[in-house]
């Protein structure tokens, strides 16, 4: 599914095209799920950061849960694999049957997740991780999250509480830090919560959702975080899916080629839990 120009959610179209040859260190993957970010939306309208001039027609898609199709010694066929696209370099998205990926952007599926519940691991996941890392907390420091019971939200939620951060809801304060995912001026209230001289740390930018606290204040300076695409840190994430230390919620799943439908439905808002394509 891709866009030939870019625009609204019925610009997404099946399109069919060549899947590249694997180079050293790569593998082919067939895709069983692949989820819908909010990013997704703004890459099909255009208003996304690309690293290069978007070349079209252009295939979306970060996160995937999917299987080895052609392999190597390390990465045989038939491997149950989850894995993220770095399309905002490569172009190569994964709204797709198939896609071609180094090594480095796949970990072994989680055990005990469905294909769904895998793909809305990668992105969310590495951007909380990133996050944390970010806010540097020691095991019993107070963690205010703006969007808890969202993908990146959640993620993190459960991820601090395995290292013994203490998660506080929005209104309880003050805390040694926050992470907004909600942006704008909606997550003014969790800047305020902070403690003078804490921490408070977004992942979303001003260009995404303007209105931000962005301003240094109290001796809090706001950080913006984007995910570090780091194979350690996947392969961390789907340990801990499989130890039962993390679980995603999936909203509902559609058809790849209902892809125009699933941005539709974002757009709309109000969804709860991930929206996942099916090839
Ligand atoms: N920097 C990066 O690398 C990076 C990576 C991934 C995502 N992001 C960005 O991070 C944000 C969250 O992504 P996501 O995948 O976690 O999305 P998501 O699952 O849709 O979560 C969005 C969160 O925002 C909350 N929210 C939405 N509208 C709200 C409102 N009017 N008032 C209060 N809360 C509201 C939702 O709360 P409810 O549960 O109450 O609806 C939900 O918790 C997006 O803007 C995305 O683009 C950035």
């Amino acid at each position: 599914m891709a866009v030939a120009s870019f625009g609204p959610s019925e610009n997404l179209k099946p399109v069919r095209l060549t899947v590249p040859e694997p180079g050293p260190d790569e593998v082919v993957v067939k895709v069983d799920a692949v989820a819908v970010n909010p990013a997704d939306l703004g890459m099909r309208e255009g208003r996304y950061p690309w690293a290069d001039e978007p070349r079209l027609p252009l295939v979306p898609g970060y996160d995937l849960a999917g299987t080895v199709e052609v392999g190597n010694a390390d990465w045989p066929s038939g491997t149950k694999v989850i894995a993220i696209t770095e399309h905002k370099n490569t172009q190569i998205g994964a709204y797709a049957e198939f896609v071609t990926l180094p090594t480095r952007l796949l970990a072994l599926a989680p055990e005990g997740m469905d294909v769904a519940q895998a793909a809305a691991l990668p992105l969310a996941g590495l951007t909380a991780i990133e996050a944390l890392s970010a806010l540097d907390l020691a095991p019993g420091a107070t963690l205010l999250v703006n969007g808890p019971r969202g993908a990146v939200g959640s993620l993190t939620v459960q991820i601090a509480k395995h290292r013994g951060i203490t998660v506080v809801a929005n209104g309880e304060g003050p805390v040694d830090a926050a992470l907004d995912t909600v942006g704008g001026e909606r997550a003014q209230a969790a800047f305020d919560s902070v403690r003078d001289n804490g921490r408070y740390v977004t992942v979303v930018p001003e260009f995404w959702v303007p209105g931000g606290p962005f301003t240094e204040a109290r001796g809090i300076k706001p950080q913006v975080v984007a995910a570090q695409f780091e194979t350690d840190r996947l392969r961390e994430l789907a340990r801990l899916a499989s130890e039962g230390v993390l679980t995603t919620t999936v909203g509902e799943e559609f058809p790849l080629t209902e892809a125009a439908a699933a941005h539709a439905r974002l757009e709309a808002g109000g969804v709860r839990g991930k929206l996942v394509l099916i090839p």
